[in-house]
């Protein structure tokens, strides 16, 4: 493994604890990230001694400028070096839980501090002592884990989970992140305990949530959720969707696993977050609108709508920004039946421009989305379904290049309204500039000044408005 300790700390704090006589480790993610061979920025070491006083020693010896963050209740240091974040630690008997308020106070032997990790792929340790120096000290067999791709907790799992139960997120992260299984054991402990992640910070659970939802494949960890119970606790909007309604023989499909299908779909074409977000709530509202109707079925009227309007609700108990990202998601969510409704029917130019207008320079993200909602097992269909697609999105081109209404300003400010007509600010400018408006996306006149011009005047005149005599003469 020396290989892999090249970055000069090692050998710093090597020197440093074979002089102090305090043995010393690197552990947790990034001996995990070295076995997966994944790249880590962040360099755990703990020391059978003083943390805070080797980091302080180890940034002397680094150079003149580096500062240490100490973090005294805890016993941790931390510095940065070269785009690393180096954290310091003593050996500790207690659980390894950064965020817990209560201060770490009695000091363990390496093992002691091993076994309160939360998994054994993270509780592996590499000697950087000189005697056997880049050794790995694996007491729980997290290698052996690593090779079987498995999740499991160096102690009874219920102590570890209840040590920190975030650690049942975490669990459920890494399984999704890494494509590991979960050993039964913890499974079945995170059952028995979901509920007590309700303790833990909102932050910290989304925090996960998102790491979940950045994964390759998040319908791994979202089944994961589902099953053990977690998704009830944290996010039951989404556990609403889940399951089938059959009435004279007339099922409608599994909205749940529609929407990880979505997901998983979606993450092969973005790694935006946001879009993601999109794609586990462009449904959101199907149980909410689901009604029974003799001729159609099943249907799920307004979903869009109302869908788009709980994103704020379910945004602020998430703890997630409430600021343009949630109004995108929200359009998204909006819009998302739009491009399907245009690709089933003859595409006009108008619904093209009221589209653009609509979604601005999100119009790409939302074909994205409804690229990804496309699920069905039929495949016929969903040939015909992309192509359609095709011809929307060639369509969407055309009348951008022509019109530019992705971000469309009007032409004819309110201002150039109430100087033409000699105006006080009042409704009447308001229903000159919606008429402009749906003209232009009409295609009645042109997207520029002159035809808005020429059609606010006839609107005027049709509301009893005549020009000042200044703007007749600079008609003439
Ligand atoms: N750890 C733990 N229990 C927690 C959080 C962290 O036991 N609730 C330990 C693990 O040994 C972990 C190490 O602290 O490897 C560092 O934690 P952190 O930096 O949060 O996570 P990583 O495992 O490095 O993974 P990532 O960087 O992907 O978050």
């Amino acid at each position: 493994m020396k290989a892999h300790l090249t970055h000069p700390v090692f050998q710093i704090v090597s020197d440093l604890c074979h002089s102090s006589g305090q043995p010393s480790y690197v552990i947790g993610g990034f001996v995990r990230d070295i076995v997966l061979k994944r790249e880590c920025k962040d360099i755990d070491i703990v020391v059978q001694g003083n943390g805070i006083e080797l980091a302080k020693q180890t940034a002397n010896k680094l150079g003149d400028n580096i500062k240490v963050n100490i973090f005294k209740n805890f016993g941790t240091a931390m510095l940065n070096y070269n785009d690393y974040n180096i954290e310091f630690v003593g050996a500790r008997k207690e659980s390894y839980n950064r965020d817990s308020r209560k201060p770490i106070v009695e000091t363990g032997s390496l093992e002691d501090d091993q076994k309160r990790r939360d998994f054994t792929i993270n509780a592996l340790a590499i000697s950087l002592n000189k005697e056997d120096f880049g050794t790995f000290v694996d007491p729980f067999d997290g290698i052996g884990d690593i090779e079987k791709r498995i999740i499991r907790t160096p102690l009874d799992p219920d102590i570890t989970y209840s040590d920190d139960p975030l650690r049942m997120m975490r669990a459920v992260r890494f399984a999704s992140q890494l494509n590991f299984s979960i050993h039964s054991d913890s499974l079945k402990s995170i059952e028995n305990n979901c509920d007590r992640i309700k303790i833990v910070s909102q932050e910290r659970i989304t925090d996960e949530l998102n790491k979940i939802i950045l994964s390759d494949k998040p319908s791994i960890g979202f089944r994961i959720l589902f099953n053990t119970g977690l998704l009830h606790i944290i996010f039951p909007e989404m556990v609403r969707l889940q399951g089938v309604d059959i009435k004279d023989g007339k099922a409608h499909k599994d909205n749940f696993y529609h929407t990880l299908q979505v997901l998983d779909n979606i993450c092969l074409n973005t790694d935006n977050l946001w879009l993601r977000w999109a794609a586990i709530l462009h449904d959101i509202a199907k149980p909410a609108t689901k009604r029974f109707e003799q001729e159609h079925g099943w249907t799920f009227h307004g979903h869009e709508d109302k869908g788009a309007r709980m994103v704020p609700r379910i945004f602020k108990n998430l703890k997630l920004p409430l600021n343009d990202k949630m109004k995108y998601v929200q359009k998204l969510v909006l819009l998302h039946l739009r491009p399907i409704a245009l690709a089933q029917s003859h595409v006009t130019d108008s619904a093209i421009r009221r589209l653009l207008f609509e979604c601005g320079d999100d119009i790409d993200d939302l074909m994205t989305l409804c690229s990804a909602d496309i699920t069905s097992k039929n495949e016929n269909k969903v040939k015909r379904y992309l192509q359609n697609f095709e011809l929307v999105k060639q369509k969407l081109h055309e009348v951008e290049e022509k019109d530019k209404l992705r971000n469309w300003q009007p032409p004819i400010s309110g201002q150039t309204i109430i100087e033409t007509f000699n105006l006080k600010p009042g409704k009447q400018i308001g229903v000159l500039k919606s008429a402009i408006r749906e003209a232009i996306l009409e295609g009645e006149i042109a997207n520029t000044f002159d035809g808005a011009f020429a059609f606010m005047l006839i609107k005027g005149k049709e509301l009893g408005l005549e020009p000042t005599n200044q703007t007749k003469k600079q008609k003439e």
